[in-house]
């Protein structure tokens, strides 16, 4: 009876946002409405990943954005910032296929009728909205030959909406309000957080709803695997070589970790967070700051491994007390299980 009872007490994403926000009673459900249209755009991209071969959208789109852009990552650009700004609930938007922020136009950054009225009712309250820093199409290199692929996101509140300036962009992640990231794979599957703890939905496509299937996520405090590009071993500076060598040559007599590496962010972090274990992508002579972008790749999954038990470390800080100077700002990342990224973080320490 309480297995029919469950099946039919459907937990969609929008209904446990709905039960999450129901603890802020000054939320005005503005939350719930732009994230139903994050969840919308992610629907759109999951179908077009699914035909990208049948629909001629893989290859390249001809444009770049400093890398190769592909024509998946221009279409989930558009689709996007179109459900973002069309949610009439978002100020500002910062993507990695757009090389300016996005501000949005007054009329459309938020019902001012209501705000209007809320105004008079509570003029202590400013109008908020929201900022949304998001990788539209992440693990790109992957898309031609059907390899996982994600979507990431983070939403900040900006203080006065009608007066957007990029420094309300330039925020630490301490003050995202929440992050998540949507992995199109052998299933679809959508990762959440909004400062209290972290949910898993897979997509029903039968139904097109997002359904609860991990409540509350908690990465194991070690792991036995280890995720980083090897290739790039020459470059690295000497904590980041000792940990690997460490990861493969362990002096405690422990066993040695597995290297897994799929090259898609979403799909490399989504296998740390519920298996446990790390994800690195360490500076190199070449590139002094790494490779992933602070914004849309490492505050949301920093944001995520913090609350699912883990942490995040940039080789010199807790990876969300990071303040970027500019919006494509890029930092060195070593995230997951809580006691492996101590491991790095004190070999870290003893170099400096
Ligand atoms: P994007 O496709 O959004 O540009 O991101 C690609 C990133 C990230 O997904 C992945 O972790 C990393 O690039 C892989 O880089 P390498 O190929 O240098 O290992
Ligand atoms: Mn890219
Ligand atoms: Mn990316
Ligand atoms: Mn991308």
């Amino acid at each position: 009876h309480a297995a029919e009872a469950q099946r039919t007490d459907l937990m969609t994403i929008t209904r446990h946002v709905l039960n999450e926000q129901g603890r802020h009673p000054e939320s005005r459900g503005d939350f719930t409405i732009l994230l139903s249209h994050i969840v919308l755009g992610c629907k759109f991209v999951a179908s077009a990943v699914n035909k990208a071969g049948l629909a001629k959208l893989i290859g390249l789109a001809g444009d770049t954005n400093g890398e190769e852009q592909k024509k998946l990552d221009v279409l989930s650009n558009e689709v996007f910032v179109k459900a973002l700004v069309s949610s009439g609930r978002t100020c500002v938007l910062v993507s990695e296929e757009n090389e300016e922020a996005i501000i949005v136009d007054a009329p459309l950054r938020g019902n001012h009728e209501f705000d209007k009225i809320m105004v008079t009712v509570s003029s202590h309250q400013k109008l908020h909205g929201y900022c949304v820093c998001f990788d539209p199409l992440d693990g790109s290199s992957n898309i031609d030959c059907g390899v996982s692929i994600g979507t990431i996101f983070g939403i900040y509140m900006i203080k006065d909406k009608d007066n957007v300036t990029l420094d309300d962009v330039l925020q630490p992640g301490t003050d995202m309000l929440a992050a998540g990231y949507c992995m199109y794979g052998s299933s679809c599957t959508l990762v959440l957080s909004t400062g209290n703890g972290v949910n898993g939905f897979t997509l029903d496509p039968s139904l097109g709803e997002f359904i609860l299937t991990h409540p509350n996520i908690k990465i194991p405090n070690r792991g036995k695997i280890y995720s980083v590009n090897e290739g790039n071993a020459k470059n690295w500076d000497a904590p980041t070589a000792k940990f690997v060598e460490k990861c493969k040559f362990p002096q405690d007599g422990s066993p040695s970790k597995s290297l897994r590496y799929i090259g898609s962010m979403v799909a490399d972090v989504h296998r740390t967070l519920l298996y446990g274990g790390i994800f690195l992508y360490p500076a190199d002579q070449k590139s002094p700051n790494g490779k992933l972008r602070v914004l849309y790749e490492v505050f949301p999954m920093s944001f995520l491994m913090e609350q699912a038990g883990g942490q995040a470390f940039t080789g010199k800080q807790r990876a969300l007390e990071l303040v970027p100077r500019k919006i494509h700002d890029r930092s060195p990342i070593f995230l997951g299980s809580y006691d492996d990224v101590e491991d790095i973080k004190a070999l870290y320490a003893s170099e400096s």
